[in-house]
């Protein structure tokens, strides 16, 4: 019993605190790696490799030192624990042996003794090992078990009904405050917008001035702090996340695709798309050019993150995929940004024609592309500023809207 005793103690008082820091290291360490590895092309680009690799043997060199902390503790504990045996051994066949000289045991008794001794032996030295596993394996799940036990910063209210359209994606934005979990102030003080079921409207403004935010925010991946937002009159935070983002659609700002075929990627929001309906979307997004171009046309698998195609085919084929899925509600978040004036036009005409049935919010930098939408609204440091049409907004004189078209139309002169 002092044996086990003594064993649990230095497992969780001597091992644990090492294997659980250098647990730790292990992951900085996979993050590290992951970190520099994926900015590849970056680390090139600057001809910083060396750099790179003194970053990292720094960090291996402090992680092998956790490391063998640990496995000398490790072996250090399971040596006690072996001594300890010894000793017990030492002492119990000393005292069989010193009561047979005192004639008070017979040679049967010391042969008793004897055998159990290797027995017991034999059992002390499993409860030992099985100790110190049961640590290193709680050890090693420690991790996991705190990310698991983590809560999602959004959650399904109890009883939250799925969200249904019942208007074709009525938006409407109540009294909204909100700022990022890590920011000090908020980006939206008391926001409120109104945007009605199928029309079609720009968010344009500043880089940083929360449009990105907006549709994130519409997505339901941040909650509000203060007021709420409504789909065909419900709050969103009141229905199922599931039920909400399918129906929205998203062209987002730096399209990711999944490192499998072009096909997959572009029936990712409707798996259960005919072959034949995903060429129509491709075509739709002026993808099927360069797509029937490739040796395995749409059987191409793209890399990870969608690294062996170029931007603007990226770009195209988020296009496709949110064409595809049909929601009521779809929003283009620089979605024609790095595709060339040809291409950009006909993924327009493209878009002009889906906008037809839906609600549709476009972010645009480049201003000739939101000209022709129902609305166009104005964001500056988190608030709409202005809002109108592009012939409303351009009489204004002296208007936001008006100078950056000003300005933009200057650059194009030039
Ligand atoms: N995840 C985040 N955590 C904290 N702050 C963020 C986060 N995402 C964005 N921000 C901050 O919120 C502000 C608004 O960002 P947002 O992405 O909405 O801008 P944007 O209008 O889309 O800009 P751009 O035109 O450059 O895309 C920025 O100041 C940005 O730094
Ligand atoms: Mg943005």
């Amino acid at each position: 019993m002092l044996f086990a005793f003594v064993s649990v103690q230095l497992a969780l008082r001597y091992v644990a605190p090492s294997a659980r820091l250098s647990n730790q290291w292990d992951t900085k360490i996979g993050a590290a790696l992951a970190d520099s590895i994926t900015c590849n092309s970056v680390v090139k680009a600057f001809g910083a490799e060396h750099r790179e690799e003194r970053h990292l043997s720094r960090l291996s060199f402090l992680w092998s030192r956790r490391t063998l902390w640990s496995w000398v503790r490790g072996t250090n504990s399971a040596n006690l624990q072996a001594s300890y045996t010894l000793i017990m051994r030492v002492v119990m066949i000393g005292l069989a042996v010193f009561l047979w000289w005192e004639g008070e045991a017979g040679p049967g008794d010391v042969a008793y003794v004897l055998t159990m001794m290797f027995l017991i032996q034999g059992y002390l030295r499993d409860l030992g090992q099985q100790v110190s596993q049961v640590q290193r394996s709680v050890n090693e799940m420690e991790e996991l078990v705190a990310l698991f036990r983590l809560t999602p910063g959004v959650e399904d209210k109890p009883g939250a009904h799925p969200l249904r359209i019942t208007q074709g994606g009525a938006i409407t934005v109540q009294n909204v405050t909100f700022r990022y979990p890590s920011q000090k102030d908020p980006i939206y003080r008391g926001l409120s917008l109104d945007i009605p079921a199928g029309s079609r409207v720009a968010l344009v403004g500043a880089s940083g001035s929360g449009k990105t935010t907006l549709t994130r925010l519409l997505q339901r991946l941040y909650d509000v702090q203060e007021g709420a937002i409504l789909i065909d009159g419900q709050v969103i935070a009141d229905v199922t996340q599931e039920s909400l983002r399918k129906q929205i659609a998203l062209v987002p700002q730096e399209p990711i695709l999944f490192h499998r075929s072009l096909a997959d990627n572009i029936a990712y929001g409707r798996p259960t798309a005919s072959r034949a309906e995903i060429i129509e979307a491709a075509t739709f997004a002026n993808a099927s050019a360069f797509i029937e171009r490739l040796p395995e046309g749409y059987e191409t698998m793209v890399g990870e993150r969608g690294v062996k195609l170029s931007g603007g085919e990226r770009q195209r084929v988020a296009i496709a995929r949110a064409f595809l899925t049909q929601a009521p509600i779809i929003i283009f978040d620089e979605a024609t940004a790095s595709l060339d004036s040809e291409s950009e036009s006909l993924v327009q005409e493209a878009m002009k024609r889906l906008m037809a049935t839906r609600t549709v919010l476009v972010v645009a930098h480049r201003l000739s592309t939101v000209r022709e939408l129902d609305r166009i609204l104005v964001f500056q440091k988190g608030d709409v500023v202005e809002d109108g049409t592009h012939s409303q907004l351009m009489s204004q004189q002296g208007g936001m809207y008006r100078h950056l078209v000003e300005l933009q139309s200057l650059e194009e002169e030039k």
